[in-house]
């Protein structure tokens, strides 16, 4: 399979498109030339690469695990995300953005998240570009994410609690694209992971392809070749896409992409004990776009579970959905038990604190590695520091 055969479309197979109502239209439509227009553009791309060397610390680094490695009985090697400013891979994307709105002339930014890492990275974001910012946050994620709402604000964003729903990103998203349609003239909606309508699932993947792109010749260097499988935790999937996109032609490369098994694998007619919509979905239409999602039998959407805030959604990236239905993607579970015991082997053997998402990813070579080869690069997303009052809640504090 080539890149070309599925890039810059507005569907990835079966999946994606643009299923939004009428009024969403010409904004859809202005963003689709908007980065038709500066995504070669060499003023925007030179401006773009500066911020994210000068101002985000890129590149990140790829380390090599030793302590992990000798534990789990792999060659492991991190990819540090959780080094980006602010703490997480978010700000590839919003950099990215929001920059591009501001070259088709918007002033505001609108957001939503869930763990709140992409609202701190649109805050971040805003803050530096001079953009005024407002991010939609679920209630019941304000709750357990505190300190990144208070980081927000800290940066002069207006953070709007949504208390509708399961009061998680779902209805945060709902709630942005409802305040898009009364505000397109002069307000971009910068979308935090590769979901909602074509053209933000190809956006917001290409801006975060520089990981991937940064891992080929990073670990050309060190290992000569590539690793034989890559490992990234999957909410909406930008993590997992911006490491596996360049790697999709290189079929040696066993790409395997973990969602939140949560609390186990079973539902009710309203609630799903877990967020894995690429393994237990099935095809519907969330947020703009055709893609795999937790639903009943009359297509409403099931809440979803993840002791990872940022887990916690019931669809994913139309092009997660449809690279897994051709094979080229391997979907796996972790559940919320699983992550809290990679979230403390992280921090004991290596003394690195990973976020809750991330913590998915280490606990899937932990408990796959015999599928994994000799070497594994996994997508360090995100640091833990966010999840230090969840973790001392489950765990207990520690003496
Ligand atoms: C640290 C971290 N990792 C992963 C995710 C999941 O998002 P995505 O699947 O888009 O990478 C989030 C979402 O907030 C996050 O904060």
């Amino acid at each position: 399979m080539t890149t070309q055969s599925y890039h810059s479309v507005t569907k990835f197979g079966k999946y994606g498109g643009q299923f939004i109502p009428e009024v969403l239209m010409p904004a859809v439509e202005e963003l689709v030339a908007g980065y038709e227009k500066y995504k070669n553009d060499p003023d925007f791309l030179a401006e773009l690469a500066h911020y994210n060397k000068y101002f985000a610390g890129r590149p990140s680094p790829l380390y090599h695990a030793k302590r992990l490695s000798k534990e789990y009985g792999i060659k492991i090697y991190i990819k540090r995300e959780d080094l980006i400013h602010g703490g997480a891979h978010k700000l590839n994307n919003t950099l990215g953005q929001a920059l591009l709105a501001k070259y088709m002339g918007k002033k505001k930014l609108i957001a939503e998240t869930g763990a709140g890492q992409h609202g701190t990275a649109a805050a971040i974001a805003g803050a530096n570009l001079g953009m005024e910012v407002t991010v939609y946050m679920g209630a019941k994620d304000m709750q357990r994410q505190r300190m990144n709402v208070y980081r927000m604000r800290l940066m002069g964003a207006n953070v709007v609690p949504v208390e509708s729903g399961s009061k998680t990103l779902k209805d945060a998203t709902n709630e942005a694209l409802r305040s898009w349609v009364t505000n397109v003239e002069d307000t971009h909606y910068l979308i935090g992971s590769v979901v909602g309508p074509h053209p933000y699932p190809t956006i917001v993947r290409d801006f975060q392809s520089i990981i991937g792109t940064e891992v080929k010749e990073q670990i050309m260097e060190l290992e000569g070749r590539y690793s034989d499988s890559i490992v990234a935790c999957t909410g909406g999937g930008s993590n997992a896409m911006g490491i596996f996109h360049p790697f999709v032609p290189d079929t040696d490369v066993k790409l395997f992409a973990v969602e939140a098994g949560g609390s186990g694998l079973g539902s009710t007619d309203k609630i799903a004990y877990h967020s894995s919509s690429l393994c237990l979905g099935e095809v519907g239409v969330l947020h703009g776009a055709c893609t795999k999602i937790l639903q009943d039998k009359y297509g409403q959407i099931l809440e979803s579970h993840s002791i990872a805030a940022g887990l916690d959604y019931s669809g994913v990236g139309p092009e997660l959905a449809y690279l897994t239905e051709t094979g080229r993607i391997i979907p796996g579970n972790i559940s919320d038990k699983q992550a809290l015991e990679a979230f403390s082997d992280l921090s004991c053997l290596e003394g690195i604190i990973p976020a809750l998402e991330s913590s998915h990813a280490v606990a899937f070579v932990k408990y796959h590695a015999d599928e994994l080869g000799d070497v594994v690069v996994i997508n360090l997303s995100g640091r833990g520091d966010k999840d230090v009052e969840a973790v001392s809640m489950e765990l207990g504090m520690i003496k």
